[in-house]
């Protein structure tokens, strides 16, 4: 048999995969992530986009340091951005700067509209293309692992796209990446772009031809699949296909599409693919982003079997109905359960076989929080430890924490909060009425905490587990001018959930606003 043609994959999930509405991780979770992504064992790892805000760039020095893997960071084509992407990659030991500009009419027309981009269309393309080369240029100077991203590539004139793809690679780009931003194009015919860039690119051999879709039309996959038949040889995409809008493609459809349908091709990745279903598992926990019981590959119905005709094949030959194991990406046969009497080693081995490494202290901690739930749910699944590592990853500097909640709630009062909050000035008490028990809690946490407005961007709230002592886990997004802070709290009683994600939101943001690493940009992607 003929060796398989390697083909990349890079992972976005920490950058354009963290760009999804709500979804913003911190530092803490990030490096969880990153060191997830290395036994999954991806190629790149894009770890954030500095230039946006000091939390990325902090993210990015931090997961560079410690990672063995190609990490990528994104810059605009300037110099401010590429500088800080160099910065922030300094003690990375396989560094890739990714920088990319707007290719496209309806892009280089919108964003570089002003006149001194050019009068006409002509003119500006001419001024983009420069700022590229001068872009591929600056980043060469800090390292050799070169990303260029020409955006919107998907509707780019194709003419056009083969002359900035071939003028950046003379500049020394080592990766082209040709984006489908807006999820627009047809499998076939973004391979057929692909092959456009192979026939008429004459230095194209010089350097990888990536691609990173969009799954605006549902089209993700198929499109990074069918690039790849038609020469790409890395594929961008995120766990859980999270991204912008409707997201990237999904790396574990990617990998598992090229892993079952191998009799077709004759690519393959270096994905260790037993880890697929704990990094998702992470992933969604870390983020709030539930995964849909239908999704492929990792959802809880991806491997269910419901129907009698489905159950009774299945009996007789796993094939009739499935093709692939859950084995093959990390599915669970059986639920271990832990509990009370489990013990903090037992608990500690649990959490190195779902990805989680800890240290001394973190480990006692999570002990602790595990011993308090036990109390209360005498069943403990791996997703209700997912919740708890999710909340130790959570800890702050300095933190603000609830030390007392009382609600008078019921079909015909007025719902009533009394909230005791302790932080590190001192410890503060309110009450509040609300349209409802959260509301009120609410209220009373943004009196206690004297906010002059309520900063509330969005709340929700989930049961991570079936039955009834599930775990509920509350989310609270909390927007200060440009800065975001997602704060999550689980119990076993929804409300208080809620108040410690509040809390916790707030907690985030006290340390944000102590370290000044509050502002951020609009990235303009
Ligand atoms: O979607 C896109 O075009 C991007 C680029 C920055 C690669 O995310
Ligand atoms: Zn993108």
């Amino acid at each position: 048999m003929t060796e398989k043609e390697k083909v990349h994959i890079f992972d976005t999930t920490l950058r354009d995969g963290e760009q999804s509405p709500g979804a913003s991780l911190n530092i803490q979770e990030k490096v969880e992530i990153a060191r997830q992504l290395e036994k999954l064992n991806v190629d790149v790892i894009e770890a954030g986009f500095p230039a946006s805000s000091p939390l990325q760039f902090e993210a990015v020095n931090r997961i560079s340091a410690e990672s063995g893997k190609t990490v990528a960071a994104l810059c605009r084509a300037t110099e401010g951005d590429i500088q800080s992407a160099a910065k922030a990659l300094s003690q990375a030991r396989h560094p890739r700067i990714h920088t990319f500009i707007s290719t496209s009419d309806i892009h280089i027309l919108g964003k570089f509209g002003h006149d001194r981009y050019g009068k006409t269309l002509a003119e500006k393309q001419a001024t983009i293309l420069r700022m590229a080369v001068d872009a591929v240029t600056m980043a060469k100077s800090f390292c050799q692992d070169i990303e260029f991203s020409a955006e919107d590539a998907g509707r780019t004139n194709q003419t056009y796209l083969a002359e900035i793809i071939s003028a950046v690679i003379e500049a020394g780009a080592t990766c082209v990446n040709i984006p489908d931003t807006t999820g627009y194009t047809w499998p076939s015919e973004f391979g057929q772009r692909i092959r456009n860039l192979r026939q008429h690119v004459p230095n194209i051999a010089d350097a990888i031809i990536s691609v990173h879709c969009h799954n605006d039309l549902g089209l993700a996959v198929a499109n990074s699949l069918s690039a790849v038949e038609n020469g790409a040889r890395q594929v961008e995409c995120s766990i859980n296909g999270i991204g912008e809008r409707a997201g990237n493609a999904s790396l574990e459809e990617v990998v598992m599409a090229l892993k079952v349908r191998s009799d077709l091709h004759n690519f393959a990745t270096d994905i260790v693919t037993e880890e697929i279903y704990n990094t998702s598992r992470m992933v969604s926990s870390f983020t709030g982003m539930i995964v849909q019981p239908n999704k492929a590959i990792v959802g809880d119905n991806a491997f269910a079997h419901e129907s009698g005709i489905h159950q009774d094949g299945m009996l007789k030959n796993r094939q009739t109905y499935e093709v692939m194991t859950p084995q093959s990406v990390g599915v669970p046969e059986t639920h271990i359960v832990l509990g009370r009497h489990s013990g903090k080693h037992g608990l500690q081995s649990r959490l190195a076989a779902l990805g989680y490494k800890l240290e001394a202290q973190e480990l006692e901690n999570v002990y602790q929080r595990f011993l308090n739930l036990a109390d209360k749910k005498k069943e403990i699944y791996d997703d209700d430890l997912r919740v708890l590592m999710g909340d130790e990853m959570q800890k702050t500097a300095e933190p603000i924490e609830l030390d007392y909640l009382h609600i008078n709630s019921g079909t015909s009062s007025i719902p009533t909060a009394t909230i005791r909050i302790k932080t590190p000035d001192g410890t503060y008490e309110e009450s509040s009425t609300g349209d409802g028990p959260v509301d009120a809690c609410f209220r009373a946490i943004e009196r206690a905490m004297k906010l002059e407005s309520s900063l509330l961007n969005s709340y929700s709230v989930r049961s991570t587990t079936a039955g009834r002592q599930a775990l509920g886990e509350a989310t609270v997004r909390l927007r200060d001018k440009n800065a975001f802070f997602t704060g999550r709290g689980v119990s076993t009683d929804i409300i208080e959930a809620s108040a410690k994600a509040y809390i916790q939101a707030l907690s985030l943001r006290q340390d944000a606003l102590r370290q000044n690493i509050t502002t951020s940009i609009d990235n303009g992607i």
